[in-house]
């Protein structure tokens, strides 16, 4: 199979410029002006701007959490975010506390195997840091290529670890060649938080909201940091919410340290006041919460100055249904959201649109950061000669607006209902295929592959 893209606004991290794009097989072969190569399907993107495939580092598909399961699975969530054009998914493989990381592993593989849409890879969550966990760790970054360890430290008696167990992986994963990477807020003070405010009868949502303050949050991003200083392994901050924890991370590099930090669109776009609508607010119960407009400001301020690298969606939804589990005690309703769909649309409308962001910034944080991050680097991540054709192909001018009602995610409300976005994904190509054009899907299930990374490199 060959494409040929002509006329097309290609925009990298880098660049910014016209030219054709000669596809054969699953790479790009060619790139230049007036190519007349012969091809299986010519496209015109005249208008059009061309960018790398949006990559999501940081989603939940039909995952086992709070007694229920996050409701995309592997086919439904990566088809939502090829029709918005993320043409790979990072999801988080989590260890049950007194199994092995391989079990947990191995039930992943056993729902994901041969029903993604797009391509995709798992982070190791470990929940439970032992001698026996330690000798997986190798394993996993040179036979699996899983190179990123994700932790928790919160979710106090489910998924948290202490910091005994979290200096451990660091010190192993660094001998390994990997990465740590970490929800960041205070377990403890959480967990007292919520017992308090239960106790006192408050169980709406806006308690969620206030069981995790700020402080909490900025708490648990300097403690993660110092442990990695002092263990020398590359970290990186998950879901990113606030100043008081961007503000640790802008600290660090007065010694010479640096951590990665990925923010989600949800934080730079919308606020704690939609907790104040009573059970309404659960669509956005997600962990951290929602903050206020001041951390919106520093997200935006530290995505220009390079202290935020990536803006992902931790995207996990729950239907209706779900969240009622927690109507009468906002601790019993799912965390999280839905949003992989609309990653790159909204960021393009309320980034790129609003001047917040530049072109470039946008491939930057949607794309390119991630796989250098990641170990995919320039296999994911760019338009360049040798890279995988990851392409989608975005109308900035088209006017349409997010609703459940037409959404493709498996879930039926969204948390952007009747939003209005300015720039389309009209078609998305994976790995030399047309996969999703004008909203018709040319691929089967079973097309998305897992992608082994490799291991952190000193320098990215
Ligand atoms: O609320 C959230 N974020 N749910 C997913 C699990 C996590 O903490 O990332
Ligand atoms: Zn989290
Ligand atoms: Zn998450």
């Amino acid at each position: 199979m060959s494409i040929l893209i002509k006329n097309g606004r290609i925009i990298t991290s880098a660049e910014d410029y016209v030219a054709d794009i000669y596809i054969d097989g699953e790479q790009v072969t060619t790139i230049g002006k007036n190519l007349d190569h012969q091809a299986d399907e010519t496209i015109d993107a005249t208008g059009l701007m061309i960018f790398p495939g949006g990559i999501d580092p940081h989603v939940h598909l039909d995952m086992p959490f709070m007694g229920t399961y996050s409701s995309d699975n592997y086919e439904t969530g990566t088809l939502a975010a090829l029709h918005g054009g993320t043409t790979m998914v990072i999801d988080f493989v989590l260890q049950t506390q007194g199994k092995s990381l391989h079990h947990a592993l191995e039930a992943w593989q056993s729902r994901s195997n041969g029903n993604c849409y797009g391509d995709y890879s798992f982070h190791m969550a470990v929940t439970d840091f032992n001698t026996d966990t330690q000798k997986e760790i190798n394993q996993l970054v040179d036979d699996e290529g899983i190179t990123s360890f994700k932790t928790f430290m919160a979710y106090k008696g489910a998924l948290m670890i202490d910091d005994r167990q979290m200096v451990g992986l660091m010190q192993e994963v660094k001998k390994c060649g990997g990465m740590v990477t970490v929800h960041a807020t205070n377990g403890d003070m959480i967990d007292y938080l919520v017992s308090k405010h239960r106790a006192e009868g408050n169980l709406s949502p806006l308690y969620h909201y206030l069981s995790q303050p700020e402080i909490t949050e900025a708490e648990a991003t300097g403690r993660f940091a110092d442990m990695a200083h002092y263990t020398g392994v590359t970290g990186y901050v998950v879901h990113m919410t606030c100043e008081g924890a961007l503000n640790h991370i802008r600290d660090i590099a007065k010694r010479n340290q640096k951590i990665y930090a990925e923010t989600c669109i949800q934080y730079l776009i919308l606020d704690a006041t939609l907790y104040e609508n009573d059970f309404e607010g659960a669509r956005w119960v997600m962990s951290p919460p929602l903050r206020r407009k001041k951390d919106q400001e520093t997200l935006w301020a530290g995505i220009n100055q390079g202290s935020v690298q990536v803006v992902a969606t931790d995207h996990c939804p729950f239907m209706w249904e779900q969240k009622k589990m927690g109507e009468k005690d906002f601790s019993k309703i799912p965390n999280g959201h839905p949003a992989i769909e609309h990653r790159m649309e909204l960021l393009f409308t309320e980034g790129v649109q609003k001047g917040k962001i530049t072109l470039n910034k946008f491939v930057e944080v949607t794309s390119s950061n991630a796989a250098k991050i990641f170990g995919m680097f320039p296999r994911k991540g760019c338009i360049a000669v040798g890279s995988d054709a990851d392409i989608i192909l975005f109308d900035p001018v088209e006017e349409h607006s997010i609703s459940a009602s037409h959404h493709h995610m498996n879930v039926d409300y969204s948390a952007y209902e009747g939003w209005k976005l300015k720039g389309k994904c009209k078609t998305t190509i994976l790995r030399g295929q047309v996969a999703v054009d004008k909203g018709e899907v040319r691929i089967t299930k079973g097309y998305g592959q897992f992608i082994k990374r490799s291991k952190v490199p000193d320098n990215i």
